[in-house]
């Protein structure tokens, strides 16, 4: 690929923006509170947040350094550093992990335009909990709808990565992440004061060590890589792009907190709504659109036009989130198909677009009329999940720690942290420290004790 199809982040803002719109998804507002449910609540949140500070932050700093210090795409980029070692296999592992999530993360991407169109039209009035999980659930079994969905959303992430509209993406970003930001705290205050919330806040706030299952560890890990895009290559892939006065350490901390503050935020929206009334908060996958609809509906039950307004509003920006995170997912995957087999743009693409679409149909169906048919008790979409964000995406991480504490040169870490000695370099050391050692140790032992590989 020539420089010149490439995105380009022009501003500082643009920078963070593409990054954030890469790390804030559906992982933090649909996957971020399942997870959490599934897990026990806050002692899940306390070990999630660990796990941001402990190896997110500085993995994301390596894929930064990674990125711009090779400037092209991420299977690519260890050639450069590392020619002729087997460490290509790290970024093409995180191609097909990224092609992976992106089948089914765009399942429930689909989903959300469902949810536009159900807003729009009404369909929340009066309906109670249970209403909302049978529509729910005949949605999701429909054979047809989310197939459709689905394929709507993956053409128009194509459409945006073979236009190269980024620079609409970034401008609509912009506007877009204060706005989803704003309604998602409004969301939240409707939601703790809601009758029975109480219950709610307590599961986000007050650990219950005792509730933590087996999984704890590698859910929250998972999570922690999943939501900052972290372990396949796709924020090294944007680094590539990224100017040579971006300040990386601090773009770094500014996209971890953003993303671990919509978490937050999605998660208490969706807790205090689902206790107060009476939704199980380890529903898994369907559990944000069965709550959601709840806090809508009961929130501003005297204000009709209000609610429709504010669900309308809040299903797009979801989706603007999904898309933005699509996007740069089918990017890292198309970047290094266009590069490396000498495709044109545009035909990497679609085998990407294609190639996704056909496997997104067996994960939509795998949660419908394909039910019965599972792997090792999880059902293909199950499947995909598990395999990519709690084993690819953490051993991407691990692997990405070892090559930039261990295997590259010092000097170049140094350089790109402190852009060639401009910048302060306090923060290298605690970085070079948490790569050197706290990941590749503390991601192993998780692998090793959750997975019984001592066993
Ligand atoms: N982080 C995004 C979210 O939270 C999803 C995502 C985008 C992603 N790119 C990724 C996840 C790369 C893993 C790897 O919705």
């Amino acid at each position: 690929m020539t420089k010149s199809d490439r995105a380009n982040f022009g501003s500082k803002l643009g920078v963070i923006l593409a990054s954030a719109g890469s790390a804030v998804g559906l992982g933090n507002i649909w996957r971020f509170p399942f997870e959490t449910g599934n897990h026990g609540g806050a002692a899940f949140i306390f070990i999630y947040l660990g796990c941001i500070l402990f190896f997110g932050i500085p993995i994301m700093v390596a894929e930064f350094v990674i990125g711009r210090r090779s400037r092209s795409n991420t299977a690519g980029a260890y050639q450069k550093l590392a020619p002729g070692t087997h460490w290509r296999w790290v970024g093409r592992m995180g191609v097909l992990a990224g092609f992976l999530i992106l089948s089914y993360y765009s399942v429930v991407a689909g989903w959300t335009l469902e949810y536009i169109c159900e807003a729009a039209t009404d369909s929340f009035e009066g309906k109670s909990a249970a209403e909302f999980i049978a529509s729910f659930n005949s949605f999701v079994g429909n054979p047809w709808r989310p197939v459709i969905w689905l394929i709507v959303f993956l053409l128009a992430t194509h459409f945006i990565i073979v236009k190269g509209v980024e620079k609409g993406i970034e401008k609509s970003s912009k506007i877009m992440m204060p706005i989803l930001f704003l309604l998602l705290i409004i969301l939240a205050i409707c939601s703790v004061s809601l009758p029975g919330a109480g219950a709610g806040i307590e599961f986000l706030l007050k650990p219950d060590f005792s509730k933590v299952d087996a999984g704890v560890l590698l859910g929250a890990m998972g999570q922690a890589f999943f939501s900052l895009s972290l372990g396949m290559g796709c924020l090294c892939t944007y680094a590539s792009y990224f100017r040579n006065d971006t300040n990386l350490p601090r773009t770094a901390l500014n996209v971890a907190w953003i993303d671990t503050l919509v978490a937050i935020l999605a998660g208490f929206i969706i807790f205090p709504a689902a206790f107060s009334v009476g939704i199980q908060p380890d529903a898994g996958p369907s559990l944000l659109f069965i709550t959601l609809p709840n806090v809508f509906q009961q929130a501003f039950g005297s204000l009709p036009w209000l609610a429709v307004l504010l669900s309308i509003l809040f299903y797009i920006l979801l989706a603007l989130a999904a898309l933005t995170s699509t996007i740069s997912m089918h990017e890292v995957v198309t970047a290094y198909l266009h590069e490396e087999f000498n495709l044109s743009r545009g035909k990497a693409a679609r085998l990407v677009t294609g190639g996704c679409i056909v496997l997104g149909i067996f994960c939509s169906l795998s949660l419908g009329v394909g039910k019965e048919y599972t792997l090792f008790g999880l059902t293909l979409f199950d499947l995909f999940d598990f395999v990519t964000a709690k084993l690819m995406l953490p051993l991407g991480g691990l692997f990405i720690s070892i090559f930039a504490g261990w295997y590259l040169d010092k000097k170049v870490i140094r350089e790109e942290v402190s852009n060639n000695g401009t910048l302060k370099l306090g923060i290298y050391h605690i970085i070079a420290f948490l790569l050197k050692y706290i990941c590749p140790l503390g991601i192993g032992i998780i692998f090793i004790n959750e997975l019984g590989l001592l066993k």
